[in-house]
């Protein structure tokens, strides 16, 4: 049947998603898939109106694409999609729900608040130990993420992030190394190391500095790999994930690793990490589109 590549949209992560869905839409064609693209903007009821395909590999980042809103509508239409359902797309948008669901299940996450508004900022710096992380609750690419330590920089922070977002969610800096798991067909690649000159992986460091440094192999000893990925798969099986999937995960200087969150439609352009984690397991970009694809047929 026909497979359409949805991509674009009207998130932050527009245009991180058009170089996702290209790369995707690319590789189906050329593993001789019937498929195209579609920049899915505006209403998301109208993609599922008389759909001319069978199919949807679902290549939007962010909000309405990869949080459940979509799933739910294609669901109801009958048409089958790549990834996670509805509940986990969902829960994996919101950071801060995710992470109660790692307490839930006893799984280590930073130590965390919501925060509602920036009086709450001198009680947050007694009851969390700076430096901080601070984050819209649904973003993607670090977008409105900022790191910092003063009352002043929270209350910043804050206002930054309650400007792109309903709910903004803190949570205790790990210093140490950080590290990524991508997930396919319930299995976990090999990990990546990630390292920067930035303050931390961040938008520029993520898709604009050539100076971002990709480990892989990740330079942990084997066992440690292993606990590491064993945990990103237990994340990604706790918030109910399918298919395909990204773990980010922190590491302290004691060794002692951190789930920070679960990305459902992970980056798929060309220098994005699944792809590069897939091509370390000698699954090349081709394989891995297709693989996750035909998972939509079961
Ligand atoms: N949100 C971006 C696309 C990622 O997780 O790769
Ligand atoms: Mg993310």
């Amino acid at each position: 049947g026909r497979v359409a590549v949805f991509m674009g949209g009207d998130s932050a992560e527009r245009e991180v998603s058009l170089k996702s869905g290209q790369a995707v839409l690319a590789a189906l064609q050329s593993a001789g898939v019937d498929a195209y693209g579609v920049d899915v903007r505006g209403c998301l009821l109208k993609v599922a109106e008389s759909p001319q395909y069978d199919r949807v590999f679902i290549a939007l980042h962010g909000r309405r694409g990869e949080d459940g809103t979509l799933q739910a509508i294609l669901a109801q239409a009958g048409i089958p999609y790549t990834g996670s359902g509805v509940l986990a797309s969902a829960l994996a948008m919101d950071k801060l729900r995710t992470k109660y669901v790692f307490q839930g299940y006893g799984l280590p996450t930073p130590r965390f608040r919501a925060m509602t508004g920036a009086g709450q900022a001198a009680q947050i710096l007694k009851e969390l130990r700076p430096p901080l992380s601070v984050k819209p609750a649904h973003e993607g690419s670090s977008i409105g993420v900022r790191k910092v330590s003063t009352e002043a920089e929270l209350i910043d922070a804050y206002n930054a992030a309650a400007a792109l977002d309903d709910l903004v969610l803190v949570e205790e800096w790990i210093e140490g190394a950080e590290f990524t798991v991508s997930l396919l067909q319930d299995r976990a690649l090999p990990a990546i190391g990630l390292s920067t000159d930035h303050p931390f992986y961040d938008y520029d460091a993520k898709y604009l500095a050539d100076d971002t440094r990709y480990r892989i192999p990740c330079g942990l000893a084997p066992e440690d790999e292993v606990r590491l990925q064993t945990l990103a798969l237990e994340a990604f099986r706790v918030v109910g994930c399918r298919t395909w999937g990204r773990v980010d995960v922190m590491q302290d200087r004691d060794g002692q690793f951190w789930l920070l969150e679960v990305n459902t439609v992970p980056g798929m352009t060309d220098h994005s990490l699944v792809p590069m984690a897939a091509r370390a397991a000698g699954i090349s970009f081709e394989e891995l589109v297709v693989r996750i694809l035909a998972d939509t047929l079961e």
